[in-house]
């Protein structure tokens, strides 16, 4: 049977330790890194640890801001932003380039401090925590090309019926952003960063789980952005979220989270047309297992789709359909594959599960056990859903029929359940049914069975994927969803679209307004109307 302990504080490598707690007492507001005097919200991580004979999880604090804190920021934001006036939105399109490589010379220093408080805060192996920081310098950095191109592309002009025109994108104004816990860099940054360099000025509040890991970086947004132009909020979302939301200067609102939050959020705006909204929500992707799929290689990859970060991915393969043909000897190769994951904690070598940040997730996750099993679904790992707090090893749910809970809702967690079909009609109908409209991964070789998947799924869902399992990157590809899974586009170069609008200067083409023109441009006297172009 698999040991699930937490450490003693002192047997923790000295340099994964943090020296607890760690009390943030700190914000960022119109450029000024302010003392926070109010109330402070604890924080308590998914991984416990024993200190002098004391078992806790206790790590930290932060700032309990209230509505009139909340509402500064919002007036430092709405002020730099001036109606597209501000320093920052009025710059040129290279000076904003520059404040990000700036902000990214400064994050990179930062990265042992973040990557530390990423295993601490969300439970997320040492492995993937350095992976989500490289990954989102290396998401930075493209952007910063995309937009170079994106200019070079705008730098001309065009004449169509004797109109000369520019075409640029422009920045829409204040924009709320807010990440989720299972990527709280990452996800945070995919769109923050594109809000600023397209010019809006950011108002942004870290996911309740993950608030400790963002403030390393408060000097650096200090140092990079003018003032106003990033702003901090943390606290209750209704305390803080709602008297944003409804004051109706809020532009974009970026989030990452539920449908049902998203659906709050953007009914407290006054004039919901004048929001722009980019949302990513959540999802039930399936896995569907052909009678020819090469079975070794599929269960690989749907633990790896399922499990990896303990399942806690909006891309994580949701449901497994397997051709009832091969159902028995893949249940009896995935239960194997998912027994030989290492429990642990997320400094471990070779760590696979980690503990679950979301507190009383293991009874959920035990919840949905337990009802599958009362309606006849199998249990069928010998470790599935043992538990200590916030460790549960992974539980594959066989027999799954659609009267359970865990065939519809999305756990993201480590609970897989599995079901055979005999008809393909079955999972297609699983997706024509299902309220989300992300993802599916498609496993075997039947070029004719997979080419009719593709084509019912391409207008179900946002990516098929073929033999492997779901993902959301390369960050160069589209990622969004249809129906509760996603609104707008996220890639490297649609981010730089949806966090701005295009706009042009247009004149028909007499002598006198080519004088213009050409003199606006000879002389650099616009920042918009110009030829410059980006190396
Ligand atoms: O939680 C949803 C993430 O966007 C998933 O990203 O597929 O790269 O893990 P990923």
């Amino acid at each position: 049977m698999k040991e699930l302990n937490f450490p003693e504080l002192k047997s923790i490598p000295k340099e994964f330790q943090i020296n607890f707690p760690f009390k943030q007492s700190t914000y960022l507001i119109n450029g000024e890194i302010k003392q926070w005097k109010g109330d402070f919200e604890k924080v308590y991580a998914p991984v416990y640890y024993t200190k002098d004979g004391e078992f806790t999880n206790y790590i930290g604090e932060y700032p309990l801001m209230k509505e009139a804190d909340s509402l500064e920021a919002l007036h430092a934001a709405v002020e730099a932003y001036d109606h597209g006036k501000g320093i920052w939105p009025a710059m040129t399109v290279s000076q904003r380039i520059s404040a990000v490589q700036k902000f990214t010379l400064l994050m990179k220093e930062k990265r042992e401090e973040i990557v530390n408080l990423l295993m601490w805060e969300i439970g997320k192996s040492l492995k993937d925590s350095r992976k989500e920081f490289d990954r989102t310098l290396e998401y930075i950095n493209d952007t910063i090309e995309a937009l170079k191109d994106l200019d070079r592309k705008s730098s001309r002009f065009k004449i169509a019926d004797n109109i000369l025109a520019q075409v640029r994108r422009a920045p829409l104004g204040v924009t709320l952003c807010m990440g989720p816990f299972n990527y709280p860099l990452n996800e945070t940054f995919t769109t923050l960063i594109p809000a600023l360099i397209m010019g809006n000025t950011v108002i942004f509040k870290p996911p309740k789980l993950g608030v400790l890991l963002h403030e390393p970086l408060l000097d650096a947004y200090k140092e990079a952005f003018p003032p106003g132009v990033v702003n901090t909020v943390y606290g209750d979302g209704k305390e803080v979220i709602s008297p944003l939301m409804s004051s109706g200067k809020i532009d974009v609102l970026a989030f990452i989270g539920s449908s049902r939050v998203a659906d709050i959020l953007k009914k407290q705006h006054p004039e919901p047309h004048r929001l722009r909204s980019v949302l990513g929500l959540e999802a039930k992707n399936p896995a569907i297992i052909l009678p020819d799929a090469d079975l070794e290689h599929s269960v690989k990859e749907c633990a790896l789709g399922s499990l990896s970060y303990n399942g806690q991915r909006c891309t994580a393969i949701k449901i497994i359909y397997v051709h009832d043909s091969i159902y028995e000897d893949f249940l009896q190769r995935f239960a194997a594959e998912v027994e030989s994951l290492k429990i642990g904690m997320p400094w471990d070598e070779g760590v696979n599960i980690t503990p679950l940040p979301e507190p009383d997730k293991s009874k959920w996750l035990t919840e949905y056990i337990e009802e599958a099993e009362e309606k006849g679904a199998r249990l069928i790992n010998e470790n599935g859903g043992k538990h200590n707090h916030s460790l549960f090893f992974p539980a594959i749910l066989a027999d799954v029929t659609n009267d359970m809970k865990i065939f519809h809702e999305e756990q993201f967690g480590p609970v897989v359940p599995v079901l055979p079909y005999s008809s393909i009609e079955e999972p297609m109908e699983y997706v024509v049914n299902s309220n989300y409209g992300q993802q599916a991964a498609i496993f075997g070789n039947d070029t004719e069975m997979i080419s009719k998947l593709i084509d019912t799924f391409v207008n179900q869902l946002c990516r098929v994927n073929i033999n492997s399992q779901c993902q959301r990157g390369p960050d160069v590809f589209p990622f969004t969803g249809r129906k509760d899974s996603a609104e707008g586009t996220l890639s490297v170069s649609d981010a730089l679209r949806v966090f701005s609008i295009r706009t042009l200067v247009a004149a028909k083409g007499t002598d006198a307004n080519k004088a213009i023109i050409t003199d606006i441009v000879q002389e650099q006297r616009s920042n918009f109307l110009s030829t410059d172009f980006i190396f």
